[in-house]
């Protein structure tokens, strides 16, 4: 049996925490007075907290000190961790427990490729953890994606060659890592948004475990 290395990103792709993200970058931004629509969320998606006030900042014309940037941080963690806090496993995204459950039977490696740093605390909280051979999250890596940085960390944890990699992932910044490490990026959302990987679908219920079984032999 041939072995490839499945990579999963977390958030928007495992568990629905994109909502919480946008909950709470959304709360925060209205105290600062600055508005921002469904499409710019999407490109606060796979991006580091620190990109993202960055972002969040810019588009509103603001520019804030040291100091409260650090404490506005702290506060979107802080909500965010409140969300996290009531997630059980109803929270697992639709067919992911049967697509792991299936690489591990075809006795696949499977690595986590994650940019936040809160990616162990919600895989304790959704019972996930040990269905992963690798965690690489938001802490073990210096370049936030689209570097490619943290899917390439994912993929020397499980010993298997980039070019050998398969990565899910939902946001557009994820995608553009994958394809620069030269993995095969399975886009997990809409084509419209993620029209530059090599697949896109809806999510895990489109992926039966015969196209697995082509993913893995080919
Ligand atoms: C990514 C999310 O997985 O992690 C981003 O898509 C988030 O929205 C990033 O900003 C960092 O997450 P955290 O949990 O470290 O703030
Ligand atoms: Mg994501």
């Amino acid at each position: 049996m041939n072995k490839k290395g499945f990579i999963f990103d977390l958030d928007g792709v495992i568990v629905d925490t994109a909502k919480y993200h946008f909950l709470a970058w959304q709360r925060l931004a209205k105290g600062l007075d600055i508005n921002f629509t469904e499409e710019e969320n999407e490109q606060l998606k796979g991006v580091s907290r620190v990109r993202s006030l960055e972002k969040i900042l810019a588009w509103g014309n603001k520019t804030i000190s040291q100091e409260l940037f650090d404490e506005l941080m702290g506060k979107k963690n802080e909500e965010y961790l409140s969300f996290i806090a009531e997630m059980d496993t109803n929270e697992i995204l639709p067919d992911v427990p049967r697509v792991l459950k299936f690489l591990k039977e075809m006795d696949q490696p499977i690595s986590l490729g994650s940019a936040s740093k809160n990616a162990r605390t919600i895989l304790e909280r959704v019972n996930l953890k040990s269905s992963f051979n690798a965690i690489v999250d938001g802490n073990d890596v210096s370049k936030a994606k689209p570097d490619p940085e943290v899917f390439l960390i994912a993929a020397k944890e499980i010993d298997v060659k980039p070019e050998d990699c398969i990565v899910f992932e939902d946001s557009v910044a994820g995608v553009t890592a994958a394809n620069t490490a030269n993995m095969i990026s399975i886009g997990i959302g809409s084509k419209d948004v993620l029209g530059h990987a090599n697949y896109v679908f809806k999510d895990f219920t489109e992926i039966s475990n015969d196209l697995i079984k082509s993913l893995i032999e080919n």
